[in-house]
């Protein structure tokens, strides 16, 4: 397999940054995870906006230019011949300097890392890709909407939720309110059948699929309200489904020890689950 690394395509195996690169020593630094769907990028303009956003919101400079960028994409995606579904990561780092926590010196090249891998195939059935969440504390910091590679708080939550055989973590704040999950946004159909997802905010990464169904709702004849619900809300709830670009939309079927209402997946998902493939092709 093919990676870029500062203007480079070099065997991903063997791919190297500096040891004092501040991804590495810091986890200064941002990345986007885009879908390969049969040739195009799925949501790429969303990617590459908030892309754009996350490095400001940082100071991070951009290593190359947008267009630059998107060349390189395609490059590594035709390098590893990967036409179908596929993952691509791009990380931008603030480069390497002697280690010390200030901003390194003007002129410091930012790192730019860019790889790829295969996926399984797009679902075509919404109950076999129905999974379950556990919930626990959102212990990330204040600026959740910020994509930066500090995954911490994230990774232990993913981890908590592999070791109780859950896919992931459903983030509850200091006042009981749902954020998000470890690495996906997370909606709900309420008691009441209202849609509701968490409004942007620090508090969550304001996901491209997020985005892209939001955009989908009304030919759907859906209405979506961007409200925080509480941990009691999502246990009430007649339906629950995660999005990301790795899980597009993914009925959760069960919430900590019980199952979603009868524990099958809901009219609103599989609607939206249909939408959201259409959207994709
Ligand atoms: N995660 N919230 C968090 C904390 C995330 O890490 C992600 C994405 C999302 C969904 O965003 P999007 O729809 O743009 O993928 C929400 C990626 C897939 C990852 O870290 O692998």
């Amino acid at each position: 397999r093919i990676a870029y690394v500062n203007g480079r395509y070099v065997p991903l195996a063997t791919a190297q940054v500096r040891a004092e690169d501040r991804g590495f020593l810091f986890g200064d630094g941002v990345y986007e995870v885009v879908h390969l769907h049969r040739g195009r990028f799925v949501d790429e303009e969303k990617h590459l906006n908030r892309l754009t956003r996350s490095l400001g919101e940082l100071r991070l400079a951009w290593p190359v230019g947008r267009r630059a960028l998107e060349g390189i994409i395609r490059e590594v995606v035709e390098r590893n011949r990967l036409h179908d579904n596929a993952l691509v990561y791009i990380q931008v780092t603030r480069g390497a300097g002697k280690r010390e926590h200030y901003f390194p010196k003007a002129g410091t090249r930012s790192t730019l890392v860019v790889f790829a891998r295969a996926l399984p195939a797009f679902p075509r059935d919404v109950d076999a890709w129905a999974t379950s969440i556990i919930t626990g504390p959102d212990q990330r910091w204040d600026r959740c909407d910020i994509k930066t590679v500090n995954l911490l708080p994230n990774i232990l939550a993913k981890q908590a939720a592999k070791e109780a055989g859950a896919f992931e973590m459903a983030q509850v704040d200091a006042d009981g309110m749902v954020t998000e999950c470890a690495s996906s946004n997370i909606w709900i159909v309420d008691a009441a059948g209202q849609l509701r997802t968490r409004a942007l905010g620090h508090e969550i990464l304001p996901g491209c699929t997020r985005a892209a169904l939001s955009e989908l709702l009304s030919a759907e004849n859906l209405t979506l309200s961007e409200t925080a619900f509480s941990l009691e809300e999502l246990r009430a709830a007649r339906e629950v489904f995660i999005t990301s670009a790795t899980s597009f939309v993914r009925p959760i079927t069960r919430v900590d020890d019980d199952s979603v209402q009868d524990g099958t997946v809901g009219p609103v998902t599989r609607k939206l689950f249909a939408a959201f493939t259409r959207h994709v092709q």
